[in-house]
């Protein structure tokens, strides 16, 4: 009884330590970007859906909560923002750089977002207020990530990677959609006109205001990665 007990404690110990955290991560040499580009495309699928188990949150859908994105021509205050559609993002280019110790990302998304927005101030040199919600659909948003990595013992004590730090950029490659209802409350005329700019305008009022929000979902999604990287160590991730 005893020495069964003792077996089974063992080998329930021994698969904790020895199994990967993450099987769905195809294992890669750095400079192996190929491989490591096809192991992204399986793996966003399985990380948008989240993994309650390595701290990993669903990121489809992605909530976010606020977002100021104030500038000194406008007041801009989204809130309760929920995109969808992350899970569907495609890498274009997934790269390490061991000597500099980063990791590049290029992702074609197309993700679609709602929310509400408060407004005051400017946009395109025009005056522009309203609030209520907020819709746009962006069908594709190239983002560029690149995270620099440091290597830290983990609570496993084993090594794992930490982001120290990260930047990002996005081009629209397609026209986007994007819609503020309830534009001038009190004017039907200045509402009218005003939406009008902005339907045919998309990428440009994302380009002008969208920033802020943009950077606090890639944000989110690297909140989750980091969260990833706490739990799961580098030899479960990479080949070196
Ligand atoms: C605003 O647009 C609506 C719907 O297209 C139209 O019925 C209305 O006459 C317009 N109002 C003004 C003041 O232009």
């Amino acid at each position: 009884m005893c020495s069964k007990g003792f077996i089974l404690v063992f080998l329930a110990y021994f698969s904790l330590v020895t199994s990967n955290l993450a099987p769905f991560i195809t294992k890669c040499k750095w400079d192996d970007s190929k491989c490591i580009k096809e192991s992204s495309m399986k793996a966003i699928p399985r990380f948008a859906d989240g993994i309650p188990d390595l701290n990993v949150e669903t990121i489809d859908p992605l909530n976010v909560k606020y977002v100021d994105a104030s500038s000194s021509n406008i007041k801009l205050i989204v809130t309760d923002v929920v995109v969808t559609g992350l899970k569907n993002c495609e890498p274009k280019k997934v790269q390490r750089d061991i000597a500099k110790s980063k990791l590049f990302f290029k992702v074609l998304c197309s993700p679609d977002l709602n929310g509400k927005y408060d407004m005051k101030g400017q946009l395109f040199v025009l005056p522009i207020e309203g609030n209520g919600n907020l819709i746009a659909k962006v069908p594709k948003l190239v983002i560029n990530v690149e995270l620099d990595l440091a290597e830290k013992e983990g609570k496993d004590g084993k090594k794992h990677w930490h982001v120290k730090a990260w930047k990002h950029t996005f081009e629209l490659k397609d026209k986007s959609n994007v819609k503020f209802e309830n534009l001038f409350p009190n004017n039907e005329f200045l509402r009218n006109s005003t939406s009008e700019l902005i339907a045919q305008n998309g990428n440009g009022v994302i380009n002008e205001i969208g920033q802020p929000v943009i950077k606090a979902v890639v944000a989110k999604v690297i909140e989750n990665i980091k969260h990833f990287f706490t739990a799961v160590p580098t030899e479960d991730l990479a080949l070196d």
